[in-house]
C-alpha cells in the first residue's frame, strides 16, 4: 500500500472533539474533526496504531477513493475502477454496507448491493472466481457513503466496533459503551492522575476504562481487528503490528498510580464488575465492593466521582423517586470536600436535582439517547454551619 493513506475514525455524536484531541495526542498526521468523526492521514501502520490506542473512536476506516455517483451506472463504474485486487481476493469473504444523504440514489440497501456487484464482477473478470458474501463475520468490510451524489468508499479496519475491547464478559442492565465512558472521562478532564470513584458502577465501565488509562493499557490489546484478515496484511504489515503490540505491552504499569474504586448497591453489578476487571487483566487496579452510593461521606474524598445514575426509561421512570435519590446522593457527594463530580445522564430530572452548580456541561449521545455530561466542583473549604 502507498504511504499517503486517508483515514476516517468515527465517533459518537458529541465526542468528535475528544477523538480529535486523542488522535493528535497519538501524533497522527493531518487530524481534522468532521461531522461524525475525525479525518487523519498516514500509513497502514498509523491506521493500526489508531485502532490499538484510541479509546474514543468507534471505528477506523481506510478511504479507498471518492467519485461522482449520481446514478446506478456511475456508482457501479466508479466502484469497479478502484482496483480491488489489493483489498479483496476470491479467497476472502466480503460485506458491504451503505449510507446516503442528499443524493439521487436514496436506498442504502440498493447502493450496497450495486457496490457489492461491482466488486465481485471485477474479481470474477480477473480471477474467474468471486469472493463470497458474509454479512455476519466478513474478512473485508466495505462501507459506502453517498453524500450529495458523491460516493466515498472505505474499508473498516476495526471489524467488530472498537467499543468491544474484549473485556465485557458480564453485563447488568443499562451499560454504557466503553468508548463513550472513555470520551466522558477525557471531556471532563480526568487524565489518570487523580483518585477516582465509580459509585454506581453497573458492569464497571467507568472504573475499568479509568484503570486502563491509569495503568497505560492500550484499549485494543485484548482483541483482534478486521485488518488482520486483509490481503494487505502481509508479512511487513504483520511485523509492524507486532512491533506496535510489543511497544504497547512495554508501556503498561504493573500498578495503578491512583486509587480507583467501583461500587454498586446491586450484588449482581459488583460481581459483573469483578468478572470484567479480571477479563481486562487489571483486577488488582480497582477495589470493588457493594455499597449504597448515598453513604458516601467526607472520608471518601477528595477524589473524582464519576457516575451515570439509573434513569430508566424517560417516560416510565418514577420522577419523584428518582428526584429524591439524586437529592440524597448529591448531598452525600457534597460532603466530599475538594472533590470533582462528573455525571453523564439522559434524564433532565437528574440535573435539576443535583444540588450543585456545574462548572462544565457538554452534550453527547449514548446511541440515540441525548445525554448531558456535567462536572461539578465541591468546595475544598469546610462547610459553614447553616443559619437558621
Ligand atoms: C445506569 S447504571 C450504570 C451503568 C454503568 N455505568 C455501566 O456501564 O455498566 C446505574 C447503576 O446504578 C446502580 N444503583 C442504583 N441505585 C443505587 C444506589 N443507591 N447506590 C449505588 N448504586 C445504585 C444500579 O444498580 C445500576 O447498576
Amino acid at each position: 500500500m502507498s504511504s499517503a493513506l486517508r483515514f476516517f475514525a468515527t465517533a459518537a455524536k458529541g465526542t468528535e472533539g475528544a477523538l480529535r484531541d486523542e488522535l493528535r495526542g497519538l501524533r497522527l498526521p493531518s487530524v481534522r474533526a468532521d461531522r461524525g468523526g475525525v479525518h487523519f492521514e498516514g500509513t497502514l501502520a498509523d491506521g493500526m496504531r489508531a485502532c490499538l490506542h484510541s479509546r474514543v473512536a468507534m471505528r477506523v476506516q481506510l478511504e479507498l477513493g471518492r467519485f461522482p455517483a449520481g446514478d446506478e451506472r456511475a456508482l457501479y463504474d466508479g466502484v469497479r475502477s478502484l482496483g480491488w485486487d489489493e483489498h479483496v481476493t476470491p479467497r476472502h469473504t466480503l460485506a458491504v454496507s451503505a449510507t446516503c444523504r442528499s443524493s439521487r440514489l436514496t436506498h442504502s440497501q440498493f447502493i450496497a448491493l450495486k457496490t457489492k456487484d461491482a466488486i465481485v464482477d471485477a474479481q470474477r473478470d480477473l480471477h474467474g472466481r468471486r469472493p463470497s458474501v458474509d454479512t455476519r463475520d466478513p474478512d473485508v468490510d466495505v462501507i459506502v457513503r453517498l453524500v450529495k451524489d458523491e460516493a466515498t468508499l472505505y474499508l473498516d479496519l476495526a471489524g467488530d466496533a472498537l467499543h468491544r475491547r474484549g473485556y465485557r464478559v458480564a453485563t447488568v442492565e443499562a451499560v454504557m459503551k466503553e468508548t463513550l465512558a472513555a470520551a466522558a472521562l477525557r471531556l471532563a478532564g480526568w487524565d489518570g492522575t487523580a483518585d477516582l470513584l465509580d459509585p454506581m458502577c453497573g458492569s464497571g465501565t467507568f472504573a475499568i476504562e479509568a484503570a486502563l488509562i491509569a495503568c497505560r493499557v492500550a484499549p485494543g490489546l485484548r482483541r483482534r481487528f478486521g485488518f488482520e484478515r486483509w490481503p494487505a496484511f502481509d508479512r511487513t504489515a504483520q511485523g509492524q503490528w507486532e512491533a506496535l503490540l510489543d511497544e504497547a505491552n512495554a508501556r503498561i504499569l504493573a500498578q495503578s498510580p491512583v486509587r480507583i474504586e467501583a461500587s454498586d448497591v446491586s450484588p449482581a453489578a459488583v460481581d459483573a464488575t469483578r468478572q470484567n476487571l479480571a477479563a481486562a487483566g487489571i483486577a488488582g487496579a480497582v477495589t470493588v465492593r457493594q455499597r449504597d452510593a448515598r453513604t458516601l461521606g467526607p472520608d471518601d474524598g477528595p477524589c473524582w466521582v464519576v457516575a451515570d445514575p439509573p434513569y430508566g426509561d424517560r417516560l416510565t421512570a418514577q420522577p419523584l423517586q428518582l428526584a429524591g435519590f439524586v437529592q440524597q446522593w448529591s448531598a452525600a457527594v457534597k460532603s466530599m470536600r475538594g472533590s470533582t463530580v462528573v455525571v453523564v445522564s439522559g434524564n433532565p430530572l437528574l440535573q435539576r436535582n443535583v444540588r450543585l452548580a456545574p462548572d462544565f456541561e457538554h452534550t453527547l449521545f449514548n446511541g440515540d439517547i441525548e445525554c448531558r455530561l456535567l462536572r461539578y466542583r465541591v468546595d475544598a473549604r469546610p462547610m459553614q454551619p447553616e443559619r437558621a
